[in-house]
């Protein structure tokens, strides 16, 4: 295992024949799109302007990924989206075989090796009656999917070098009592502002409170605090990230302790590490936090759970091979 630095893992995909995608016809490459009843290249999808997804944030999402051509834990995600639904009384039109195969032939399409896999039901169209809203199953619900080439936060110089986190002090994340943050949901204009007030401020990424000092999680991402030997997570006001639980996995197989508890900023500024954890790009170190650097580059921690979550991830650990050949 390279322990001394993050693996360059954008050259690599660019680089490594495992990585090569299978050839396609161009409109399918850019990436593929399934709207509501139908595949289309990405180009050509687009959202019924009335569906309350948009019109009011009303759905829910999961994103997977896919790398050297394996699906990264589906069945767990697929379990969360199933979870974010019932949460939302939000109607899937798919059972999970069904979409386990759709969102396999959206891969199959595009013929990438890596890729970002999104998908969501929204509540659907608005109904005539207002007072038809009070009742969820008379909305038609609709499921929308793509795939585009892997997204990652940041990229290989920012992973090496670790990034300038920004603890917002202009937005908090909305409280579980409003929106239950575990339900993966359209509502991010508090993590997307704060994002912005974090570039005014110089820094690179933001990472979000409940208000009262306590960390909650961060645009796109989840946040870890490396102490000593210990590892440290919020264990509420956040999504319960897949990354973060492959990350709660790979701390567990290399000794470390782990907690799963209330984790302050004053636990952040006087970190040995931080790391945010995300399915566009898996482990992202931090360096500098608010303007205060924490450690040199990406720590040595961070470092190994970064290189452990890929090594693995490409010799098949929680991996779901695509069906190349799937496509109808
Ligand atoms: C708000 C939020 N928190 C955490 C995460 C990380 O979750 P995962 O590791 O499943 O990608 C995401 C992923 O997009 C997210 O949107």
């Amino acid at each position: 295992m390279n322990g001394l630095s993050p693996l360059s893992v954008q050259e690599i995909m660019a680089s490594d024949p495992a990585h090569m995608p299978m050839e396609r016809a161009p409109e399918w490459m850019e990436g593929a799109a399934y709207v509501i009843d139908r595949f289309v290249p990405l180009d050509e999808a687009a959202v019924p302007i009335t569906d309350l997804g948009l019109v009011r944030a009303d759905a829910v999402y999961d994103v997977v990924s896919v790398s050297r051509g394996q699906f990264f834990r589906l069945a767990d995600h697929q379990a969360r989206f199933a979870r974010s639904c019932d949460r939302m009384e939000l109607s899937n039109p798919f059972a999970q075989a069904e979409e386990a195969a759709l969102l396999n032939e959206l891969v199959a399409r595009t013929g990438l090796k890596d890729a970002y896999v999104w998908w969501a039901v929204t509540r659907g169209a608005n109904l005539p009656h207002p007072s038809d809203r009070l009742h969820a199953e008379r909305f038609q619900n609709r499921f929308y999917a793509f795939v585009i080439p892997y997204v990652f936060i940041k990229d290989d110089a920012d992973r090496q070098a670790g990034i300038h986190l920004h603890v917002s002090k202009d937005y908090i994340r909305i409280p579980a009592n409003a929106i239950d943050p575990r339900a993966k949901n359209f509502c991010s204009l508090d993590l997307n502002m704060s994002l912005m007030e974090a570039g005014a401020a110089g820094a690179g990424w933001s990472v979000l409170t409940d208000g009262n000092n306590v960390l909650t999680e961060a645009p796109g991402s989840n946040i870890f605090v490396v102490r000593e030997n210990r590892i440290m997570t919020p264990e509420l006001g956040c999504l319960e990230g897949i990354t973060r639980l492959t990350t709660l996995e790979l701390c567990a197989e290399i000794g470390l302790s782990i907690e799963v508890g209330t984790v302050t900023v004053d636990d952040l500024v006087t970190a040995d590490e931080a790391f945010l954890t995300s399915s566009a790009g898996g482990i992202l170190p931090v360096s500098i936090v608010n303007d205060q650097p924490i450690c040199q580059g990406s720590g040595p921690v961070s470092t190994r759970i970064h290189n452990l979550y890929w090594e693995k991830r490409w010799a098949g650990w929680h991996g779901t091979p695509v069906d190349y050949e799937a496509v109808s």
